[in-house]
C-alpha cells in the first residue's frame, strides 16, 4: 500500500497567503497542515509516500518536509506542471504508484478519525475505490455522493446545484489500480480539470466495487481562512499539552494549557490557554486569549489577541483593540498609532506592512 498527498493546486481561496507560500504549509497549532496528513498516513502503517507539488511552491514544500526521516517514512515528490485537477495529479504519480493500491490524501484536509479503519475495510472487501463521506449543511460546495443502504456508491457529482444527498466527499480516497484506466478514459470537465469524481463515476459505470464510509469525527478542509481558524481551534482544544520552555517575567501570568517555545521572552503578559507560542518570540504587555497560535520569531508588543494565527516572524505593535479571527502572514508588520478605528478583521498576506497612523 502506498500513499500520495496532493500539495499542488492554486490555493486561490487562501490568497494572499498563497501568493508567496504553499497553503499546505500554513501552520495549524504551529505545525504545517500537510504534516498532519503525513502523520495520519504513517500511523495507518503506510510509509511509502509521494507528494504532488507545483512549480510555484514545490521547492518550499520539499525543503520543509524533507525525505521522510522525520516521520519514519520514505517521502518522494512528483512535480505537477499545472493544476490539471485531482485525477490529473494521480496520473502524474503513476510512475510512483505502479500497480499498487494507494490512499490519496488532499494536503489541505484534516480529519479526526484514524485512517486504519477505512484502510482495513478497503483491503478486506477488495474494493476498487473507497470514498469517505461527511454529512454537511451546504453540499453544493462539495463533491456529493448518493449511496445505497449497503454503502455502495451509486452516483457522484461535483458541486451540484441540486445535491442528491447531503453527503460530501472528504478529501481522502482509497484506490486500487483500476482507477488509472478510469482516469485515462475521462475528459476534462467544464472547468478544464480532470475530475476524480468523474473517474470514480467511470468505475461505478463499469460495475467496479465502489463503496463509501461515513466519517464520524470532524473534517476540515483548510482551504479558506475561517476553516483554517476552526482547524486551529480544534487542534489546540484536543491535542495541545502544556509545556513552558521560554522565559516568563514575574509580572506575567500563564493560565491553562499553554505551550511556549525555547528562547521566547514574555514581559508583563497574560496568556490564557489553549495557546501555543513558538520559539524565539518576544511578547510585551500582551493579552493572548484562547485559540491563538503564534509561530517562531514573532514579536507582539501591546497586543490583545484571541482566536488567531500569527505566522513566523510577524510583528504587531501598539494594537489597543482586540485582534480576533485573524491570520497574519509571515513577516507581516502591523503597527498602530494611539487613535484607532472601531473594528478590525484581517487576512493579511506574507510580507505585508500595515501602519494605521
Ligand atoms: P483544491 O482546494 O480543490 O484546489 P486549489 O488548491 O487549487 O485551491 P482553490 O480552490 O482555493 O484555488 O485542492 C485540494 C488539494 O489538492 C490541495 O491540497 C491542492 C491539491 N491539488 C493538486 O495537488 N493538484 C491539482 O491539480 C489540484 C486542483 C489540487
Amino acid at each position: 500500500m502506498k500513499a500520495i498527498i496532493l500539495s499542488g493546486g492554486k490555493g486561490t481561496r487562501l490568497r494572499p497567503l498563497t501568493y508567496t507560500g504553499a497553503k499546505q504549509l500554513v501552520p495549524v497549532a504551529n505545525k504545517p497542515i500537510l504534516w498532519y496528513g503525513i502523520e495520519a498516513i504513517v500511523a495507518a502503517g503506510i510509509t511509502d509516500i509521494n507528494i504532488i507539488i507545483s512549480p510555484e511552491t514545490g521547492e518550499e514544500v520539499k525543503a520543509k518536509t524533507g525525505n521522510g526521516d522525520h516521520f519514519g517514512a520514505r517521502i518522494t515528490y512528483t512535480l505537477q506542471e499545472h493544476p490539471g485537477g485531482l485525477a490529473h495529479a494521480v496520473k502524474m504519480a503513476q510512475p510512483f504508484l505502479g500497480d499498487s493500491p494507494f490512499v490519496m490524501y488532499l494536503g489541505d484536509n484534516l480529519i479526526q478519525s484514524e485512517l486504519r479503519l477505512f484502510l482495513d475495510h478497503f483491503k478486506a472487501q477488495k474494493l476498487d475505490a473507497l470514498t469517505i463521506l461527511k454529512s454537511v449543511a451546504n453540499p453544493s460546495a462539495f463533491g456529493v455522493a448518493k449511496v445505497d443502504a449497503e454503502g455502495r456508491v451509486l452516483h457522484l457529482v461535483e458541486k451540484p446545484k441540486i445535491p442528491p444527498s447531503n453527503l460530501a466527499l472528504v478529501g481522502i480516497y482509497f484506490f486500487d489500480r483500476a482507477i488509472h484506466h478510469a482516469i485515462a478514459s475521462i475528459q476534462p470537465s467544464a472547468r478544464g480539470e480532470l475530475e476524480i469524481t468523474d473517474a470514480i463515476q467511470f468505475l461505478i459505470d463499469s460495475s467496479k466495487q465502489v463503496e463509501a464510509r461515513q466519517l464520524e469525527g470532524w473534517w476540515l478542509d483548510t482551504g479558506k481562512k475561517d476553516d483554517l481558524l476552526e482547524a486551529n481551534r480544534i487542534i489546540l482544544d484536543t491535542c495541545l499539552s502544556a509545556a513552558v520552555e521560554g522565559q516568563i517575567d514575574e509580572s506575567s501570568q500563564v493560565i491553562g494549557r499553554v505551550q511556549i517555545g525555547r528562547g521566547t521572552q514574555l514581559i508583563n503578559c497574560t496568556i490564557r490557554g489553549p495557546v501555543i507560542i513558538g520559539s524565539d518570540c518576544y511578547l510585551e504587555n500582551c493579552f493572548i486569549g484562547p485559540y491563538s497560535s503564534i509561530a517562531d520569531q514573532a514579536t507582539l508588543i501591546d497586543v490583545d489577541l484571541e482566536h488567531s494565527v500569527i505566522l513566523q516572524g510577524a510583528k504587531l505593535e501598539n494594537i489597543h483593540q482586540r485582534v480576533v479571527d485573524s491570520v497574519i502572514g509571515q513577516r507581516a508588520h502591523l503597527k498602530f498609532a494611539p487613535q484607532r478605528p472601531k473594528a478590525l478583521r484581517f487576512l493579511i498576506g506574507d510580507d505585508c506592512q500595515i501602519e494605521l497612523a
